[in-house]
């Protein structure tokens, strides 16, 4: 039960389980040598699945850096480069990247820029990295608080998604995920908001093998028909951002906090607040079931007064904006087409207002 997608005809991304795909793909790639990124947590919970579903064997050199996004900075790239040069990896060696969005945004980043690049794949454990992250060629680190500032675009070689990894995650991980989920359902899947709308955290815990591989199978087309109409994010790219301008801001502010958010509570706020911004300027109220949903799975969580100056900053720094202007891409409709509004300081004070305030955002 393998689905493949072929992002601009450029590199496989293959649904289903490891064991059928991996050790093929491998026989027919046959690189010089392997390195094995993976993290503290993928170590432990995600490398004796890989190895065993992946034909490797056990004494593959393995990297582990510490988890999170603290970590995806310059220091931790000067680790993993070392690691390279100690097992002298040449051009025709394969970095593999098992984990998620930090990383597969940081080891590709690393196999990137690596004797001007060597070829490296994405095996995606998180829900927000198989949805989207380890998919369209986006890598790179964060710098100065700013995130995802650093960076190339570069595809990887194949992209392989076994939604067996999700069993690893916690329900705060899982939470985290589907906000990307539901950001597709929202831009660009009719069919993939019929089948999540009426979704709670406790059924997310409870979806099987299959029902992950159906989310997954719709979630990766939206993503996949964006980059592939668009990889370098010079238009409706753009859209995948929707919910990230404020929403990337909040979370770098929390990251400074005792009390992180993860991306997707913070981008579950962005676009609550970011459509809040685009109806009110139409004089029309939020979609009812669009903040039910978004607010079943992530409750509301309270943002200090008084921060919006320092978020605007951040906003400052969004990789959209042009001119000295913050951008926003929001969606018209669920059929891949955008808007881009540009939004004041007071607007954003406001959304956060309204969102902090009241229990209807609508
Ligand atoms: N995660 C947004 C993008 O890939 O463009």
């Amino acid at each position: 039960m393998t689905t493949v997608f072929q992002p601009g005809n450029q590199y496989p991304v293959l649904l289903g389980p490891l064991a059928e795909t991996f050790p093929q793909w491998m026989a027919q790639r046959k690189p010089s040598g392997v390195l094995l990124l993976t993290d503290s947590n993928t170590r432990q919970h995600c490398l004796p699945a890989f190895l065993q579903a992946s034909g490797l064997s056990a004494d593959t050199p393995v990297v582990e850096i510490p988890s999170g996004e603290t970590h995806k900075h310059l220091a931790t790239c000067t680790a993993i480069w070392e690691h390279m040069l100690a097992a002298q990896l040449d051009r025709h060696a394969l970095v593999i990247n098992l984990g998620g969005g930090v990383i597969g945004d940081m080891g590709g980043f690393c196999a990137a820029t690596w004797k001007r690049g060597v070829d490296f794949v994405q095996v995606p454990t998180t829900l927000l990295s198989m949805t989207d992250a380890a998919i369209g060629g986006k890598l790179g680190i964060d710098f100065q608080q700013v995130k995802n500032t650093i960076g190339v675009f570069q595809n990887p070689a194949a992209v392989f998604v076994d939604p067996v990894f999700l069993k690893t995650l916690s329900e705060r991980e899982l939470r985290s995920g589907f906000a990307e989920v539901i950001k597709h359902a929202l831009i660009g899947s009719a069919e993939l908001w019929e089948m999540i709308r009426h979704f709670d955290p406790t059924q997310l815990e409870a979806c099987s093998y299959e029902d992950w591989h159906h989310i997954l199978r719709l979630s990766i087309d939206v993503k996949v028909q964006v980059v592939t109409e668009d990889p370098h994010e010079k238009g409706i790219r753009m859209l995948l951002n929707y919910g990230h301008t404020i929403g990337h801001a909040l979370e770098s502010y929390f990251l400074e906090t005792e009390h992180p958010l993860t991306h997707g509570e913070a981008i579950a706020i962005g676009m609550l607040t970011e459509s809040w911004i685009q109806h009110r300027r139409m004089a029309q109220p939020l979609p009812e079931e669009w903040v039910a949903l978004l607010l079943r799975i992530f409750p509301k969580q309270a943002i200090p007064t008084g921060i919006v100056s320092e978020i605007w900053q951040t906003m400052l720094q969004d990789k959209k904006n042009k001119a000295g202007s913050v951008r926003m891409a929001l969606p018209k409709n669920r059929q891949l087409n955008m808007e881009v509004l540009e939004p004041l300081e007071s607007e954003v004070q406001e959304a956060l207002d309204a969102y902090n305030a009241s229990t209807q955002l609508f």
